[in-house]
């Protein structure tokens, strides 16, 4: 009888999971201008998608700074897998698409960019969000990402417009999306280590 009463936990770490899931893909989808979570993508272009997505990692670092305990933890893993997914999105479609004698400046420069932020994220993935060292390096990661989309923001982005009509920067949107919801299906912020040992080159 007792037996019943005494299943072991896959039932709750797997409900966890799952809500961490899909607090993630909440985050991660593009937002809508009034913040929520805009679930009608199919005339999203893609530097409107990566826009949405600086805009959710600038909310989940604003979040974090007032944090405490398990949501402080819980948003810094929301936000590792978000920045992760970010990064990986761009260097498998992004870039690679807007890549030619003219760009390869400018994309070395943000792949050398993902990839100081990478570390600094892997470091932080090695600490407890209450550690002493947690809060500074979580402020160089955060100077980091903002340098890096403000330049997406200024640079990256009209040249993007440029470059591709707007049927194209849909249609890159829509590849985006597909492997977004793939890549959420796991938690990518684990792969951040594993990239640093063999970093992808588009
Ligand atoms: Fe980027």
């Amino acid at each position: 009888m007792f037996a019943d009463l005494t299943v072991p936990g896959p039932h709750t770490s797997s409900s966890v999971q799952a809500q961490k899931a899909s607090a993630a893909r909440k985050t991660l989808m593009p937002l809508g201008d009034a913040g929520t979570a805009d679930l009608t993508l199919s005339g999203m272009n893609a530097i409107e998608m990566l826009e949405g997505q600086h805009a959710a990692v600038e909310r989940l670092f604003d979040e974090l700074e007032e944090a405490k305990g398990d949501e402080k933890q819980a948003l810094f893993d929301e936000l590792a897998d978000s920045l992760a997914m970010h990064a990986m999105i761009e260097e498998r479609h992004f870039y690679p698409a807007i890549r030619d004698d003219e760009t390869d400046d400018v994309i070395e420069r943000s792949l050398h960019e993902h990839l100081e932020m990478k570390r600094v994220l892997a470091e932080l993935l090695t600490l407890e969000a209450e550690d002493e060292r947690f809060d500074a390096k979580l402020a160089v990661l955060r100077e980091e990402v903002e340098k890096h989309f403000e330049e997406e923001r200024d640079e990256t982005f009209p040249i993007a417009e440029d470059l591709l009509e707007e049927d194209h920067l849909e249609a890159l949107g829509q590849e985006m999306l597909a492997t977004m919801a793939e890549i959420m299906q796991g938690e990518p912020r684990y792969e951040v280590p594993v990239e640093l040992e063999h970093p992808e080159r588009p």
